[in-house]
């Protein structure tokens, strides 16, 4: 399997460090404080790369993706500071990265690809790896290439590289075939200082979007997110520096708290506002879990409210669905509803691998190619098993696991600590990617680990 694209390639050899036995059976009790999310945070960070001027960003998260962003920096020769609760970039100069630093980043995260756009206006010059799928299925970066070219990019595919120049970037229409975060992303970051306007319909618009779009607003650009998910963009000749409090992660915040649900107990998060959660606050609520709300709508106590967690239907989505990041930990909490769940994956074609290891420990979970929702999705057609059954409330009992990414890592921690017994976990370095502090965090709610 080539490299995860939201998290390093699967180790065969995993280090003793990256395990962990989880004691569960007993239900969790806590606060946890969450800060700059692991999917606003990094692009943050690329957006200074569009100006010479210093750019200051807090409220961050010491989590991996960081440092690949960082070392990035360094490459293509600007300069970070950072400390534990800020990061300062100066991108004074900018070079194309060497071709071997962008097969490594861009096989590490999703991140690198992102600074395509960014090193055509600075060099005119960009190399894109052909990024390796991941656990979650094939990342393909087709969309980000197709729009690329429409701002007169030209590519030139050799080997698992393709090679892009332009003179200059000029404004375009574009409709995307699917609302890529990515995708938007790289859109946003060619149009805001290409010549002329630009237009991109079927746009991402995740809350993380809109806090980039604050970056790049404060930077100078002219940028403006029409009621039909068009984002309209009039180009500038530069940009400015920046101060930014990046926004909590409503990902890591949905993942405790569905980690409150599978055991009953109490976890309290502070750093994410109500808002960003209404759709998952919604689904937490109709499972049979329930929540108080402090009057900043900021500080949110998630508990079960009954004794037995009520099945559901669930769809994910884009933006304002059901985050597709919040589904494996969430339908892990749903193994000990009294019921049948039904869950149709419409984001990723391969996002229920994590499902097997839940069978390990003895959840009831069959998976579907069907698209099992209201919604015919893109992969109904092709054969991807994309939709599943959860029979509960089943009673978990230890096993061993090796983590294949982030979410489903999380997952398996909560079904761990669902379960009577200990379950030994391989591979939780992959957590760091995206939950900043993990282990003391796993302590903190009172989970029996070591
Ligand atoms: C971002 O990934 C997030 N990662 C993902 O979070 C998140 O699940 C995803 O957006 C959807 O919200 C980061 O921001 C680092 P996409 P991204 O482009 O931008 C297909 C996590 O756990 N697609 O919106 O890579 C793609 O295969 C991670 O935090 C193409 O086909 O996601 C997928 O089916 C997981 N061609 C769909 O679009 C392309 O060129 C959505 O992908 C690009 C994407």
């Amino acid at each position: 399997m080539s490299a995860a694209a939201d998290g390093p390639v699967r180790s065969e050899s995993i280090a003793p460090s990256d395990t962990i036995t989880v004691r569960g059976g007993i239900p969790v009790e806590g606060r946890i404080a969450i800060r700059g999310s692991k999917n606003a945070l990094p692009k943050a960070m690329v957006a200074a790369l569009l100006t010479t001027e210093p750019c200051r960003l807090t409220n961050i998260a010491e989590i991996t993706d960081i440092d690949i962003v960082d070392e990035l920096i360094r490459i293509a020769g600007g300069s970070v500071e950072r400390d534990a609760e800020s990061v300062t970039i100066t991108a004074h100069s900018f070079t194309a990265l060497p071709e071997q630093d962008v097969m490594r980043l861009h096989n590490a995260s999703r991140i690198p690809v992102l600074t395509t756009a960014v090193s055509l206006h600075r060099t005119g010059h960009a190399v894109v790896a052909a990024p390796g799928g991941c656990s979650i299925g094939p990342r393909p970066v087709d969309f980000h290439l197709s729009v690329l070219r429409s701002f007169g990019a030209r590519d030139d595919h050799h080997d698992d590289v393709v090679e892009l120049r332009v003179d200059t970037m000029r404004g375009a229409r574009i409709e995307l075939p699917f609302p890529s975060v990515g995708a938007t992303e790289q859109f946003l970051f060619a149009a805001v200082l290409a010549e002329g306007d630009s237009e991109l319909a079927n746009a991402a618009i995740e809350p993380e979007i809109l806090d980039l779009i604050s970056v790049l607003q404060k930077m100078g650009a002219l940028i403006s997110v029409e009621p039909n998910r068009t984002i309209r963009v009039t180009g500038v000749d530069e940009l400015g520096g920046f101060e930014h409090r990046v926004i909590g992660d409503r990902l890591e915040a949905a993942s405790w708290a569905s980690l409150a649900l599978a055991t009953g107990g109490v976890i309290t998060v502070t750093g994410v506002q109500q808002q960003e959660l209404a759709t998952f606050l919604n689904v937490f609520r109709r499972a049979g879990g329930d929540f108080t709300i402090d009057a900043d709508g900021d500080t949110i106590a998630f508990r079960r409210a009954r004794p037995m967690l009520r099945p559901l239907a669930l769809e994910t989505d884009v933006h304002p669905g059901f985050m597709t990041d919040w589904q494996s930990p969430f339908v892990t909490a749903l193994t000990q509803a009294d019921g049948v769940s039904v869950i149709h994956e419409t984001v990723y074609e391969d996002r229920l691998g994590y499902t097997e290891a839940l069978r390990s420990l003895g959840a009831q979970i069959q998976v579907f190619t069907e698209c099992l929702g209201p919604t015919r999705c893109r992969f109904g057609a092709a054969n991807h098993r994309h939709s599943a059954v959860v029979v509960g409330p089943t009673r978990l009992h230890g096993a061993e696991l090796v983590v294949p990414d982030l979410r489903a890592g999380f997952s398996y921690v909560i079904a761990a600590a669902a379960a009577e017994g200990e379950s030994l976990i391989h591979g939780v370095d992959l957590l760091d990617r995206g939950y900043a502090d993990f282990r003391s965090k796993l302590s903190s709610v009172g989970i029996d680990h070591r």
